[in-house]
């Protein structure tokens, strides 16, 4: 059966190198007092702040200005941010970076409109919804999260070990910025875990066993296999407006919700993850690629090796006449070989310097005291289990 769904994405998007004339009345629509947030400085590095501070200025807009919002972002900078929103009665926010400096934003165009404390948003006690926020658009610097397109956004608390995400409507940004060219001075190390994050976000939502629209599954194993033509590329040749374009328009669509139709949703390896990043604030996509075959290879057996196979055969090229357990094998391997030996990510935690000792209390908050009821539902010694198989290749 192929369940109902709404289908719903209201984010302009400006798409291409010749787009950033449209920023200035993009943002006109939204009020007159803008706040700019940004990273650690990237932005200014590859000139982009200066041509942004133009548009805006030309546009006779007002603008303030927020920078540091650290990767695995923190709710200090949300606070900050959503306090100078209140202060400077700011009207629409412009978060110019990649997925924590957009997902840092969201958060604060949400606190900006209440009078309790972000963390609130998070805060698993308390879990208050996101009703309302100000206006957000984006500038993408970064090909990996999606943040660009979706309504969500992770936040870290380093006073509890905490990273947690919440997605709201509220939160879309109403228009978003996709420039190929401004990824051209991501590292190749950034490139290659934006390119695990993304197919992560495909997996999670690939790997389930409802009955499917196949037309969505041949769109996934289309954007997987795009992934893993072009991030090599973009890897050897930092400055390939293909590859880069090509990953760019990924990134938004293998999480903006359209992939998500009829499916039930249930994610396993982003809970697992963002305990890694809480605990040892390490990049959101090289937890993702460590964990990944691993939770496959827990996840394979009877009930599952349909899907495995059908990922082999439509996304690896595996011979469909071997025996469906081979094929399942014979991905999971491939997958590895890909994330670990092509994009040369570090393949283990112990690589990470990683060892057991905070296991228990990470899966407990992964599986949230209970169930992760994902492609195969996963309780507390399970995530331990794959936690422990991910010290060793
Ligand atoms: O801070 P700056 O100086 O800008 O440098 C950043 C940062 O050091 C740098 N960078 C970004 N664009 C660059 C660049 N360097 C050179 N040239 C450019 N054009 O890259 C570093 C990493 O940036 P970050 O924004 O942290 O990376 P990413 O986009 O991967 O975002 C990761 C965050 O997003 C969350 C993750 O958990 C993590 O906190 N996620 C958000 C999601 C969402 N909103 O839906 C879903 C994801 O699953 C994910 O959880
Ligand atoms: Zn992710």
């Amino acid at each position: 059966m192929i369940h109902d769904f709404i289908y719903d994405i209201p984010v302009r998007v400006y798409f291409g190198k010749d787009q950033l004339s449209n920023l200035g009345p993009e943002l006109k629509k939204w009020g007159k007092r803008v706040l700019l947030t940004y990273g650690g400085g990237s932005i200014k590095r590859i000139g982009l702040y200066d041509k942004v501070l133009k548009e805006i200025k030309e546009a006779g807009l007002e603008v303030h200005e927020l920078s540091g919002i650290e990767p695995n972002p923190r709710i200090a900078s949300v606070r900050k941010g959503a306090q100078m929103c209140k202060d400077l009665k700011i009207d629409v926010l412009l978060a110019v970076g990649g997925g924590s400096t957009i997902d840092a934003t969201k958060f604060m165009a949400a606190g900006a409109l209440v009078d309790f404390d972000p963390w609130d948003f998070f805060d698993m006690k308390k879990r208050v919804p996101v009703e309302k926020a100000l206006p957000i658009v984006s500038i993408l610097t970064l090909s990996a999260t999606g943040s660009e397109m979706d309504c969500g956004g992770v936040i870290s608390n380093p006073e509890t070990n905490d990273k947690i995400g919440c997605m709201c409507p509220p939160m879309l940004p109403k228009a978003s910025f996709l420039d190929p060219t401004n990824t051209y001075t991501v590292s190749p190390y950034q490139t290659a875990c934006g390119a695990a994050d993304m197919l992560s976000h495909i997996f999670e939502v690939y790997f389930i066993m409802d009955q499917d629209l196949y037309m969505l599954d041949c769109f996934m194993e289309g954007l997987m296999k795009t992934i893993i033509k072009y991030a090599p590329v973009a890897m050897k040749e930092p400055e390939n407006y293909e590859a880069r374009a090509n990953l760019m328009w990924t990134s938004s669509w293998a999480i903006n919700g359209f992939i998500d139709g009829g499916k039930r949703q249930a994610w396993s390896c982003h809970p697992m993850e963002h305990q890694l990043s809480a605990y040892y604030d390490i990049t959101h996509g090289l937890g993702l690629a460590i964990l990944t075959p691993r939770w496959m290879e827990y996840c394979l057996d009877e009930t599952t090796v349909s899907k495995f196979r059908q990922f082999g055969v439509n996304v690896f090229g595996i011979d469909s006449s071997l025996a469906p357990m081979d094929i399942a094998r014979k991905a999971i391997k491939l997958l590895g070989d890909f994330l670990f030996g092509t994009l040369g990510l570090k393949s283990t935690l112990t690589d990470l310097g990683i060892d057991s000792t905070h296991f228990a209390e990470m899966a407990d908050k992964a599986v949230n005291g209970g169930t992760l009821p994902g492609f195969k539902p996963l309780v507390k010694k399970d995530v331990e289990a794959i936690y422990s198989m991910c010290l060793k290749d």
